[in-house]
């Protein structure tokens, strides 16, 4: 695992989500993960999720991948950003454990830019808490203290800016293996110095109707759901048809409230934190235990799928992963345990002692089955599936 150097509790009290921070070489001897060539190649591929942004002397333009070709840009003043670039590539997804003294189940992806001198998506701000990491090339990046309300316009249907200029706590050409924490809210700018890559770690944050909508989900997908039905409130005369009264509105908004306090929600809850954000690959064949027993003896690899979320409840009574709840008894919470923990690969053989309990075998046999995780052949890494 890369090296991060940072005090995470002095990150933690005076930083996180609070105030920018600039770590100069949180990773040293920072070696790019990608070369900006395999990049636009990955942009090239209609799957992938990737834009090039362009200022011509103040006009923005947006251009969606995938890109068949990067001549049209010309030199100077782009950027090409390729959203969750860990999910395509593991080596990239390597970058998301040394974050992991936050909560895995806010770690949104790994977003890579490739910008050319001048190149930049303007000043903005953003919902998500980022760290963006500088790999090749020197970017200037200047960051001000969050706002609470911030002008926002747009110079393209696709792009949103600020129409204020801020002033700058931080304003530094970063260099490899710099480190800038950006806190959702605050407002930023890099503009590329130089040909130059940046590795944004973004950490999601559900709003209000994201939440409820999830909730609203997984409570619809209930097997034999007998969920309470609201009831009108005793009164003599409910007035005219038309007229809601104050009453009626207080009962609909407590029955709101009080049946989805009735319903398991800390269980929804966590389904909803261990989803994927997008489905997770399956194999194309439902694997048995005698299928996965024969993968030990064969020394394969068990690789956690990137993208995939496994999280362990307070209690350490159930795991869930990609929204799918599993009890723990005593014989599985340290196998459970040991899964959750596991970021990249490591040889099935290291559970060989685990898996010998049957609930163990059936556990991994789902995981497996729902992509959570994904058998390789030790000799070719990531590129055989079982
Ligand atoms: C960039 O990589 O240039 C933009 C990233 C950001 O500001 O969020
Ligand atoms: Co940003």
């Amino acid at each position: 695992m890369m090296t991060l150097t940072l005090d995470r509790k002095k990150f933690l009290s005076e930083y996180w989500q609070q105030k920018p921070l600039l770590i100069k070489a949180g990773f040293a001897n920072f070696n790019d993960l990608i070369e900006a060539e395999i990049l636009a190649g990955l942009a090239q591929e209609a799957e992938v999720d990737s834009r090039v942004i362009e200022n011509r002397a103040g006009t923005w333009q947006v251009s969606h991948g995938p890109f068949a070709s990067y001549d049209q840009f010309g030199d100077s003043d782009w950027t090409l950003l390729v959203q969750s670039v860990n999910e395509w590539m593991p080596e990239i997804h390597a970058l998301l454990e040394p974050f992991r003294f936050l909560p895995d189940w806010r770690l949104d992806d790994v977003m890579i830019s490739f910008a050319v001198p001048g190149g930049s998506v303007g000043p903005h701000l953003d919902q998500y808490d980022v760290f963006i990491i500088q790999g090749e090339g020197q970017r200037h990046w200047q960051v001000g203290e969050r706002v609470k309300q911030a002008n926002e316009f747009r110079p393209h249907a696709d792009l949103k800016q600020l129409q204020d200029p801020f002033v700058p706590v931080i304003d530094a050409v970063l260099e490899a293996g710099d480190i800038l924490y950006i806190p959702a809210g605050c407002p930023h700018h890099g503009v590329a110095l130089e040909a130059s890559l940046n590795y944004s770690v973004g950490f999601r944050a559900a709003n209000t109707a994201e939440l409820t909508s999830q909730v609203a989900d997984m409570l619809l997908a209930a097997e034999a759901p007998n969920y309470p039905r609201y009831r009108d409130p005793q009164a003599a005369d409910y007035g005219a048809g038309y007229q809601v009264s104050a009453e009626q509105l207080a009962q609909l908004r407590s029955f709101l409230f009080e049946s989805l306090q009735q319903t398991d929600l800390d269980n929804l809850l966590l389904q909803v934190m261990s989803q994927s954000k997008r489905p997770l690959p399956q194999p194309d064949f439902a694997l048995t235990w005698a299928d996965v027993a024969a993968c030990i003896d064969d020394d394969m690899l068990l690789c956690r799928t990137a993208g995939a979320r496994l999280l362990i409840d307070p209690p350490q009574q159930q795991l869930y992963a990609s929204g799918d709840c599993y009890e723990l008894t005593n014989s599985s919470r340290e196998f459970a345990v040991a899964l959750a923990e596991q970021w990249l690969e490591r040889p099935l053989r290291d559970y060989a002692v685990a898996l010998q309990h049957q609930q163990n075998q059936q556990l991994i046999c789902h995981l497996l089955n729902d992509g959570v995780f994904h058998l390789v052949s030790e000799a070719d890494d990531d590129s055989e599936d079982a």
